[in-house]
């Protein structure tokens, strides 16, 4: 027993252990083996396997939990397609109340799951009670609210049918929130896959849907590993894959589901960069870093992993963190003063040695708190390596767990590089107190989320989500309900009708007609017009089969060259939407003054006059509107947290990649390169392949538009060759794909490489005359991505 002066001497907390009790009794009324959830019912694996689920703190098992077979999986697919009619077609409200009633009840047992979490993940009780369970609750009262509005707000969007989750281990019920309670209130149903770490809490919430009322086959919960992760994402009545977990099964899901038309989200892994300017508050500083690596033993997707310093303050800031990491108390993780728990399982502790050791083989000096770790269970101490070098392991690979890397920069410029200096682009947070330099280093990164004086803040209100390999799609806000619609237009969509027409010949024409306008249209990148690099061009023909001219045979090397000019222009995103629009009206004033030239040249490919000059008016009219809205699209202001501003703004991704199709050779093309171009993209773009000469004659109209040299390159060709190579080509951030069903299945495949964000027409024909189809914010949400910025305010 301590004295009163041996307590007062070292200030240190007393053990305060929180009693499990009421989980131990559950965990033993499921002594014989926990179930699935499947059709409103507790069943066991078809197969009768199961897995053993371990407390991280002892390494005792305390549960046997289902293995999911594929019957199983089908099982639990089948009973929530036979959920989904009358669920999606209840009022919003109805279901609404259905949300909230599973927030009640998640209320009513935070200690409950807060304890559960603990035991089967090994996260601090002051975690899961403070920070896991009460955002679980937000969560679905947040989205009951959209299931309220949902008829209000997003008018002419509806569910998207059965959707299939996965998650991971990190967040086990926060992430079976964030990805269950946008998807019901969109009026989806689900079928989700818990980690096989930890399913303990996934499974006392199916309990809560059953005495919340919830009907049968709305949500279904199928345990089991990657295996049965990989039967979901393969099964063919699965509408969506919504995705957590690392980069590496993120890509192996996209290459899965190319092609079979089903909608992915995919929230991967990240190294994310923590940013102390020299005028920081240091100490908030230090105190930010507890919570940006320490917080939930670093196995957090957004963990601010790769601290940047000042050059200034570094030793300063350093020899500060080391007596903050002293500080730091690991231990049993019921225990209420424990501020670090115990890793999730003994593989993760062994992948967290590993890579510590490269650290040090590879030079880095590792810093470790000298706190005793407990004999039994999985821990690791916090750590924090210095001397690393950018290109390090331990700064490059994402580690999930415990251990931060420092390194030092001089200048905000430097900083930036940096700290975007990674494949990833989850979240990014920055210390300042001049906040100029702190929202001028937040537009700069390359990240979803960005934290200013602040970090690892989350609500429901605001998306969250990646750039590059961290992923695409958002979770939470108005942002990440779109994840789980889907618009009435597109799903009323005809199939392509499987024309395609004849290879692109570089040999004279067969034809001995000709229609005599005879000119051979090059390529257009950077501003000016070039010759392709093959040498050859191709033959471009009629509805009647007759040579109206020629077009250049782009290769690789043209589109290599062309996303090298686009991604030089790179100020075209930083030029304000005034800019943009004027530039756009210019565009749309150049082709009005020749009106007669373009439908002329569409006559010629064989559309009636009529056609020709209806096509080319539309065109202008859809230049104008993307030039309208260029400065009208624009981000939010999210309702998050007290005190604190959380800017949802449209970002472009950069160098786009735009394939057309072959409907409306001039307003096919502009339908899909305006939009992108308003938003700030850059683009390379393919006309569609056997008409592309109203795309070409473009080039002038361009050339005499103020349109900066890279932002529109325009390359002709086989669309289905340049579109393999635009999809490998990692400078290409987004790519959009107009053409056959197989077409778009490969550019979805190829795009796995960096994990590029793509948009394709599903096989889908786009009538480009139809002003619901053809133009509209659809267009504007797939040619950005969403940053949050968090900026708290008050002294
Ligand atoms: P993981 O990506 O293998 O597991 C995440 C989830 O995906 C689990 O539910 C798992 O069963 C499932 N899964 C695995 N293979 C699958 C497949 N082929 N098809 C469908 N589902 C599949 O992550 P793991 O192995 O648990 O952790 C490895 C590393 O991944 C960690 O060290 C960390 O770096 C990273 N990670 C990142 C997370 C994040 O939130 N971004 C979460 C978990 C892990």
């Amino acid at each position: 027993m301590p004295t009163i002066k041996s307590v007062l001497a070292t200030m240190d907390y007393g053990p305060s252990p929180e009693a499990n009790t009421h989980i131990t009794e559950w965990l033993k009324l499921h002594e014989s083996g926990f179930r699935h959830f499947i059709g409103g019912e507790f069943v066991a694996a078809s197969d009768k396997q199961n897995f053993d689920v371990y407390n991280p703190a002892s390494g005792a098992i305390i549960a046997r939990v289902a293995q999911g077979t594929e019957a199983d999986v089908d099982a639990a697919v089948k009973a929530a397609r036979k959920a989904f009619p009358s669920w999606s077609k209840l009022p919003g409200h109805a279901r609404a109340r259905h949300l909230y009633a599973i927030a009640r009840l998640i209320q009513k047992r935070e200690r409950f799951l807060s304890v559960l979490e603990s035991m089967d993940n090994g996260k601090p009780i002051r975690e899961s009670r403070d920070i896991d369970i009460p955002l679980v609750a937000r969560h679905f009262y947040y989205h009951a609210g959209w299931a309220e509005l949902l008829e209000s707000e997003f008018k002419g969007y509806g569910p998207l049918g059965v959707c299939g989750q996965i998650i991971p281990w990190n967040f086990p019920l926060l992430m079976l929130a964030w990805k269950i309670a946008p998807a019901l209130a969109a009026g989806n149903t689900v079928v989700l896959k818990p980690a096989e770490f930890t399913p303990l809490t996934a499974l006392a919430f199916a309990e809560i849907c059953r005495e919340a009322g919830l009907p049968a086959g709305v949500v279904n919960i199928v345990c089991g590993d990657g295996a049965t992760g990989a039967h979901l994402v393969n099964h063919k009545a699965v509408d969506k894959i919504a995705f957590t977990g690392s980069t590496e099964v993120g890509r192996i899901i996209r290459a899965a589901t190319a092609g079979s038309g089903k909608k992915l989200s995919l929230e991967l892994g990240g190294k994310s960069p923590f940013i102390v300017y020299e005028d920081a508050d240091l100490d908030a500083a230090v105190e930010g870093v507890v919570d940006a690596i320490w917080f939930n033993q670093g196995q957090v997707c957004c963990a601010g992993s790769r601290l940047l310093i000042q050059e200034g303050v570094a030793p300063r800031f350093i020899a500060k963190l080391k007596r903050r990491m002293e500080t730091l108390r690991v231990g049993d993780p019921l225990d209420k003063s424990i501020d670090v728990g115990a890793i999730v399982a003994s593989a993760q502790l062994q992948r967290i040695r590993e890579l510590v050791k490269k650290g040090e083989d590879e030079g880095g000096t590792l810093l470790q708190s000298s706190c005793a770790l407990p004999a039994q269970g999985y821990f690791f101490a916090p750590s924090l390596f210095i001397d690393v070098e950018p290109a390090s392991t331990v700064v490059q690979e994402e580690i999930f767990g415990p251990v931060a890397v420092a390194m030092t920069f001089r200048t905000p410029e430097e900083a930036v590089l940096l700290a975007n200096h990674t494949r990833y682009g989850l979240a990014a947070t920055v210390w300042s107190e001049n906040i100029n330099l702190a929202l001028d280093t937040a537009a700069r990164m390359k990240a979803g989320v960005v934290w200013v004086n602040s970090t690892n803040l989350f609500d429901a209100a605001a998306g969250f989500g990646g750039y590059r390999e961290s992923g695409f799609g958002r979770e939470g806000g108005r942002e990440g309900m779109y994840e789980y619609l889907s618009s009435d237009w597109l799903k009323a969509l005809p199939a392509v009708p499987a024309r395609g027409g004849p290879a692109l010949s570089a040999l004279p024409a067969a034809s001995a007609e000709h229609a005599g306008i005879d000119r051979t249209a090059k390529l257009f990148i950077g501003g000016k017009q070039v010759r392709p690099d093959s040498g050859y061009s191709y033959s471009v023909l009629n509805t009647k089969g007759v040579s109206i001219g020629q077009a250049g045979l782009g290769n690789r090397k043209d589109i290599r060259n062309a996303v090298e000019a686009a991604s030089k222009a790179s100020g075209w995103g930083g030029a304000t939407a005034h800019n943009r629009a004027q530039v756009l009206y210019y565009i749309a004033e150049n082709l009005s003054a020749r009106v007669a030239e373009f439908a002329g040249r569409l006559h010629a490919m064989g559309q009636t006059p009529k056609s020709a000059a209806e096509e080319v008016e539309a065109s202008i009219r859809r230049i104008f509107y993307y030039a309208a809205q260029a400065d009208k699209y624009d981000g939010r202001v999210h309702s998050t947290r007290s005190r604190n501003v959380t800017l949802a703004m449209n970002e472009p991704f950069g160098v786009m990649g735009i394939l057309c199709g072959d409907g409306a050779p001039l307003l096919g093309f502009v339908s899909l390169v305006m939009p992108a171009i308003a938003m700030g993209n850059r683009v390379v773009a393919v006309p569609a392949a056997h008409h592309p000469l109203a795309a070409t004659d473009l080039y002038q109209v361009m050339e005499t538009s103020d349109v900066p040299d890279g932002v529109v390159n325009i390359v002709t060709g086989d669309r289905e060759e340049l579109a393999k190579t635009l999809a490998d080509h990692d400078e290409v951030a987004c790519l959009w794909y107009h053409g056959s069903a197989a077409g778009c299945a490969a550019v979805e495949k190829a795009s796995a490489g960096n994990l590029k964000s793509t948009w394709t027409n599903q096989g889908k024909l786009f009538d480009w005359k139809n002003w619901d189809v053809g133009q509209g914010e659809e267009y504007l949400r797939h040619a950005t991505q969403i940053k949050n910025i968090w900026i708290p305010y008050g002294e």
